[in-house]
């Protein structure tokens, strides 16, 4: 059976069904998925059963894995694969079985403080809570963004570059190993600039990471906060957003590098559990 795509009603987002993940794929396949990722920026899978090697063997088709940064308890989740990242509120004996609670995970893209973030992640959903219980991941186009910025906002962000806080997880947790940022100018991470070029497309796309502990090189801090604020407010704007509600056995890959992404907290009394991985990407942002 062949790749059936369907556009989402949203300024982005495409599914694809019509194929079991599990299995391996062929390269024209890989090609059809890498292309809706490309223009669409998330992909959307459902009823997909994988185990850990079969989201591995899965992800590789669109490169080399990369490692989840440091968690807030510095061992890996899944200790047979450290390549995986587990996303879970749910504690088994007194210790945490994933990353980030139940709360909000704030608006971001992932790993953007390291000098060359992943390109993709993956994301597959194992236990989710009832619909009711919150935890929808929504995802904003920082092509459209970019594109509709108002031209003063535009011209005060070109060529600025900013630091991308590594110390917490989008969940406001301090890594291990990290010390708590008091002064925006003092932030640990890497130096991107606010507006990135596709190498391939030379499209322009806002590139923003997250908000907190973010800083503008080179400006008074009233102005950075000033400025990343305005973005922030244009960037996030429901107008430029798709909402995912998840069901167990989605898998969703995105395109890490042209979306923002967050989570809404959810009922703490329900289980969520999803394994993630990421492709590494391949390029300094320019
Ligand atoms: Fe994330």
């Amino acid at each position: 059976m062949s790749l059936v795509i369907k556009n989402l009603d949203a300024p982005l987002g495409a599914e694809i069904s019509g194929r079991d993940l599990s299995k391996p794929i062929a390269p024209n396949e890989v090609k059809t998925i890498e292309d809706v990722w490309r223009e669409r920026l998330v992909v959307v899978f459902h009823d997909q059963k994988l185990s850990d090697p079969q989201l591995i063997a899965f992800s590789k088709n669109f490169g080399e894995l990369d490692p989840p940064g440091p968690n807030p308890y510095g061992e890996s989740f899944l200790k047979d694969h450290p390549e995986l990242n587990v996303i879970s509120n749910v504690v088994e004996n007194g210790k945490p079985i994933g990353n980030l609670g139940d709360g909000e995970a704030v608006w971001h893209a992932d790993m953007t403080y390291v000098e060359v973030p992943p390109k993709a992640a993956m994301l597959h959903s194992l236990e989710v809570p009832p619909p009711e219980a919150g935890g929808n991941t929504y995802f904003a186009n920082m092509l459209a963004a970019y594109e509709a910025l108002p031209a003063e906002l535009k011209e005060a962000a070109k060529d600025k570059i900013a630091v991308h806080d590594a110390s917490t997880n989008s969940a406001g947790m301090l890594r291990k190993g990290y010390k708590a940022v008091k002064d925006v100018r003092e932030t640990v991470g890497a130096h991107h600039p606010l507006i990135r070029t596709e190498p391939t497309t030379g499209r322009k796309a806002l590139f923003l990471g997250r908000r907190p502990n973010a800083y503008v090189l080179g400006l008074e801090v009233s102005k950075s906060e000033a400025l990343l604020d305005a973005l922030w407010a244009h960037a996030t704007q429901p107008r430029f957003t798709l909402c995912h509600r998840w069901k167990a056995g989605d898998l969703l890959m995105w395109n890490n590098l042209s979306v923002l992404h967050r989570r809404d907290p959810f009922d703490p009394k329900t289980r969520r559990v999803m394994h993630r991985s990421q492709i590494k990407g391949n390029e300094r942002i320019h």
